[in-house]
């Protein structure tokens, strides 16, 4: 695959890694204004670093944009006469819809939003992905791109905000609880550099029952409190101090702020 990434800032270089790390890429292109940022790609055989987007387009069949949203019509609009039937155009593209790249681009163009997040830069980026009518034929293709750094989900584009939140801004709020459980590890005797490791690998851990057994959060709950024991009192606590409530509530603001972003 002839990989361009639009735009190589904090997103773009986690993909970019992403990509080199799993062998995804024949040739890959990575652009921006401002190249001292990524002199370590160069070293790469097979990675070419450039301010060149037209070149970048013109060497490559999937066209990755990770630009901010204020330079992505200019840039889309100084490319576009080169896009001919082999590009796949991948915006990662917060708020600009599908609908508004195709008035750029055309809606015969394969066009595909993604959504991924920062763990992309280790592999594990819970990615969601939509596509125009055309994309359809492509989306497979993104899939298994996204699938190389974690997990994907193709998803109607009406989801993409509420996507924003679970998966990108999900990485925050996962954070939060790691490092509320490490204070408390800390309080009961850990070191901080040991406690922080207990509670990542222990979160890690829950995840990977989830994932491997397809069981649901409750039932691996139930493999771990016995009647009248410890779990129980203090999962019980928690819930009573609202801690399943305020995670929903957080999710739900911080829709309603994308939500006003957007509209604004
Ligand atoms: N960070 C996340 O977790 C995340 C998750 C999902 C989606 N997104 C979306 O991803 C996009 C990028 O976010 P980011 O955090 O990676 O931003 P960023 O670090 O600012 O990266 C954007 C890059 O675009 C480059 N750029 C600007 N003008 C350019 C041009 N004309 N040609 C080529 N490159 C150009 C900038 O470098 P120069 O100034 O050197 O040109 C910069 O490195 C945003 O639209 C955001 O909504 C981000």
């Amino acid at each position: 695959m002839k990989i361009a990434i639009i735009g190589a800032g904090n997103l773009g270089l986690s993909i970019a890694t992403g990509i080199l790390h799993s062998g995804g890429a024949t040739s890959m292109y990575l652009t921006r204004r401002h190249l001292d940022a990524l002199k370590e790609f160069e070293a790469y055989e097979n990675v070419t670093v450039t301010s060149d987007n037209r070149k970048a387009v013109s060497e490559s069949d999937i066209l990755i944009f990770a630009v901010q949203p204020l330079h992505f019509a200019s840039i889309l609009d100084s490319v576009q006469d080169l896009l001919n039937e082999n590009h796949v155009l991948i915006s990662t593209i917060t708020g600009f819809s599908l609908s508004s790249i195709e008035a750029i681009v055309g809606s015969k163009r394969y066009v595909i939003r993604a959504m991924p997040n920062t763990a992309i830069s280790v592999g594990r980026s819970m990615t969601c992905l939509c596509s125009n009518e055309a994309g359809k034929k492509r989306i497979e293709l993104a899939e298994a791109i996204f699938h190389r750094m974690g997990h994907s989900m193709v998803i109607p584009e009406s989801q993409m905000q509420a996507a924003t939140v679970i998966c990108a801004s999900g990485i925050a709020f996962w954070m939060r609880l790691i490092r509320a459980t490490t204070q408390g590890a800390i309080q009961l005797g850990f070191d901080a550099r040991e406690a922080q490791e207990l509670a990542m690998h222990t979160c890690r851990g829950a995840a990977e029952l989830l994932i491997s057994s397809g069981r649901h959060p409750e039932e691996e709950i139930d493999r771990v409190t016995t009647p009248m024991g410890c779990t129980i009192e203090g999962l019980n606590e928690m819930e009573h101090q609202g801690l399943s409530s305020s995670l929903i509530r957080g999710i739900v603001s911080s829709f309603d702020k994308i939500s006003q972003i957007r509209k604004g």
